[in-house]
């Protein structure tokens, strides 16, 4: 498998992009909504212009993604921009609708400083070869160059050991958790950029 670093994602990539979302998410919300929902809300996060969507390639062309924010809270004042295909896909799949009103009165809180990143996806079929670890390692990169103190992030606390041992082992620290909609239980996640040298990937060089 080629081993290239993470590069900005351009226009063109968003097709794939979703690919790879539909495949590593199957069954959560946002890929309930369809894949135009997810067209528009990846290419949302490239036009954001403090968003950071960064992909990865192998042999058969993109496999992952990172995406977040350095500042999360002008992005989530935005989104009334993605009601457009938020309706059509729960016109689609209208038993979405409650969900999605619960994630739109849950208030976004977000660390001062902290950049957030929103999602991480590597194509099931090229999982395990260090491509989400230095996705991961990017991003800590890129949200360092874009001014962030820390980078967070959420995952679900429970039936999700593999994720969370993924975070963990790269040296994010768990800070809390918290119930979200439908009583789901997130971890949230922090890593300090004001503290020195990163260790993701427990000692591995950054990118
Ligand atoms: C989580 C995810 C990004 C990991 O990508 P990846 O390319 O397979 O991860 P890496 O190969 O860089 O793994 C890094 C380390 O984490 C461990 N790890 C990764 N996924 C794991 C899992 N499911 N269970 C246990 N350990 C896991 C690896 O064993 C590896 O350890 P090592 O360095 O000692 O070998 C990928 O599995 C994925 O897209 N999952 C579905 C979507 C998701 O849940 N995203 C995260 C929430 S936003």
């Amino acid at each position: 498998m080629t081993d290239s670093s993470p590069r900005p994602a351009r226009p063109a990539d968003l097709t794939r992009i979703v690919a790879v979302h539909q495949a590593a998410f199957p069954g959560f919300f946002l890929t309930a909504l369809g894949p135009r929902f997810l067209h528009a809300y990846y290419r949302q996060v490239l036009a954001y212009p403090a968003g950071v969507l960064l992909v990865a390639e192998g042999d058969a062309g993109l496999v992952g993604f990172v995406a977040g924010f350095t500042q999360p809270t002008g992005f989530y004042r935005a989104l009334p921009r993605l009601i457009g295909p938020l309706l059509l896909g729960l016109l689609r799949r209208p038993w979405l609708v409650g969900h999605a009103v619960g994630r739109a009165v849950r208030r976004h809180e977000s660390t001062p400083g902290a950049a957030e990143l929103s999602s991480l996806a590597v194509d099931p079929a090229a999982g395990g070869h260090g491509i989400g670890s230095r996705l991961v390692r990017a991003f800590l990169a890129a949200a360092a160059r874009g001014g962030a103190t820390a980078v967070t992030l959420t995952t679900d606390a429970r039936a999700n050991d593999g994720v969370n041992a993924f975070y963990t082992k790269l040296g994010f620290r768990l800070a809390r958790t918290v119930t979200s909609t439908g009583a789901r239980a997130m971890n949230e996640y922090t890593w300090d950029l004001r503290s020195a040298p990163s260790r993701a990937g427990g000692g591995k060089r950054s990118t």
